[in-house]
């Protein structure tokens, strides 16, 4: 008979009762209802055997010296998009299963069926789905342009059923949209429940890592945000990657917040399109191709995403507020390091931000959580406040600490020579790392100690051009 318990979607306790609280992380409303099946009761041989014995019928684990271990180098599949490969870690690898989220829209099956007119050059697919009929995947893959003979689509959503197809089609990859529609028949709960999702899971996963077959798996997110279903389905697999942007803009990112086989700083930029997703190489371009000119309140700031330098912007917007508490909004930017920001421009220069809305923006909807851009961003805020337009050809760099005091960064020499190729006249970077700087890269560079350089500049007069 089945038996019912409660798993927390955030930790993954399990209770016999449920809660409005989870007893073990303390989260709000994550319990959900699970059926379990009993243990299968030991064999009447396993009863009658002493327990004492039990190891004597064990084969026993050897551990092997490190120097002992043999291992072959991984085989990746490139998908044909550079983007995509590099937040992979330098393409999909052999055996992996790898998770892709993202908001309903976003373009998660556009993205999966696009790469399998390259995959499919040297490797085998099967397109598992759903969610949508076959001929609504056809009538994608013609808009995106895939026709390759080795791509393969299967309608179904039973992993008994999924699994047999793979031994019987024997595919290098499979991808299967989505894991939420997916269930195991010998669970009788519905599918996108908790036990579904990470039954159907650890049965593609054991196929994987059985035939060496890589698995992209498409995961829904819930109302917050996170991956609806179990979070140890993210513990399960071997990369889960975020696909987000915002849907009434044409920009995608995509980003790795886990990788057994590569780095999680990596993000790769899309563009959607009626024929699909293209690559955007040069972030940097398209995103100071729109810069406006002569504005208050925008600065731009050089950040590094994971090995990728990119140049972007900093928008602020300051204005009086008619509220008790003013507004401050920032996307793109961290809250709290705004509010700090906002109280060391304030108790240090002296300006009443108290009494102003502020409002952050990161062109491009890139995420930057860096401190080497604090010093760009309160350049935007000095400038809103004060209606000044910070000078076009200009790039600021550092961290500003609460004393006001402007701190080195990181890997200055790739940010440098990246907003050089892009025609930045002149860095503002902080003093200890223009001491050891070896390279300007032809740049004027204009030393910072504090925010009161920020200002200074800022109260500059303007270069006759
Ligand atoms: N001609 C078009 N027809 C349909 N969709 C288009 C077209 N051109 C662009 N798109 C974009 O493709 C998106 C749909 O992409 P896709 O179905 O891959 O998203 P998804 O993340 O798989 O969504 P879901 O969560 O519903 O599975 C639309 O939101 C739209 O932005
Ligand atoms: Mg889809």
């Amino acid at each position: 008979m089945l038996k019912t318990s409660y798993v927390c979607e955030n930790c993954g306790n399990v209770t016999a009762k449920w809660y409005g609280k989870c007893p073990s992380c303390g989260a709000w409303n994550t319990l959900a209802e699970q059926e379990v099946a009993p243990e299968p009761a030991p064999s009447p041989k396993a009863r009658r055997a002493p327990a004492r014995n039990n190891t004597q019928t064990v084969e026993q684990s050897k551990a092997l010296r490190i120097d002992e271990i043999t291992f072959q180098n991984d085989i990746r599949f490139l998908t044909g998009l550079g983007e995509f490969d590099r937040v992979l870690g330098g393409g999909l690898v052999e055996g992996s299963v790898v998770l892709i989220s993202g908001e309903p829209g976003i373009g998660k099956s556009t993205l999966l069926l696009q790469i399998c007119q390259f995959v499919g050059q040297k490797a085998r697919l099967l397109y598992v789905t759903g969610e949508e009929s076959i001929s609504q995947i056809k009538l994608r893959a013609n808009r995106v342009g895939v026709d390759t003979q080795n791509l393969l689509v299967l309608s179904e959503t039973s992993v008994n059923k999924i699994i047999p197809e793979i031994n019987t089609v024997q595919p290098d990859v499979v991808i299967i949209d989505s894991i939420q529609t997916m269930y195991d028949e010998n669970y009788p709960s519905s599918p996108g429940t908790i036990t579904q999702v990470k039954q159907a899971t650890m049965q593609l996963i054991a196929k994987a890592k059985e035939d060496k077959v890589s698995i992209l798996i498409v995961g829904h997110v819930n109302k917050d945000g996170a991956i609806a279903g179990p979070k140890v389905l993210e513990h399960m697999v071997d990369a889960v990657l975020y696909f987000e942007g915002d849907k009434q803009h044409a920009y995608r990112i995509i980003r790795a917040v886990k990788n057994r086989y590569g780095s999680t700083n990596e993000i790769g930029m899309f563009e959607m399109s009626d024929d699909g997703l293209t690559e955007i190489e040069k972030p940097s371009e398209r995103i100071l191709q729109q810069r406006p000119k002569d504005v208050p309140g925008n600065c731009a700031a050089a950040v590094m995403e994971g090995s990728r330098p990119m140049i972007t912007e900093i928008q602020a917007l300051s204005s009086n507020t008619t509220f008790p508490s003013p507004r401050r909004m920032s996307s793109g930017f961290d809250y709290n390091r705004l509010s700090l920001l906002l109280a060391v421009l304030e108790k240090r220069i002296g300006l009443r931000f108290s009494s102003q809305d502020v409002y952050l923006n990161i062109a491009g909807g890139l995420r930057i959580d860096e401190p080497a851009c604090d010093a760009a961003a309160a350049m935007a805020l000095l400038s809103s406040y004060k209606e000044i337009p910070v000078p076009e050809d200009l790039i600021v760099m550092g961290e500003v600490g609460l004393a006001g005091e402007c701190r080195s960064v990181s890997v200055m020499d790739q940010r440098l020579s990246n907003a050089a190729r892009l025609g930045f006249k002149r860095a503002a970077i902080p003093y200890h790392n223009a001491e050891r700087l070896k390279n300007a890269y032809g740049m004027e560079i204009i030393r910072l100690r504090s925010i009161f350089d920020l200002l200074r500049l800022l109260n500059a007069p303007k270069k006759e051009e």
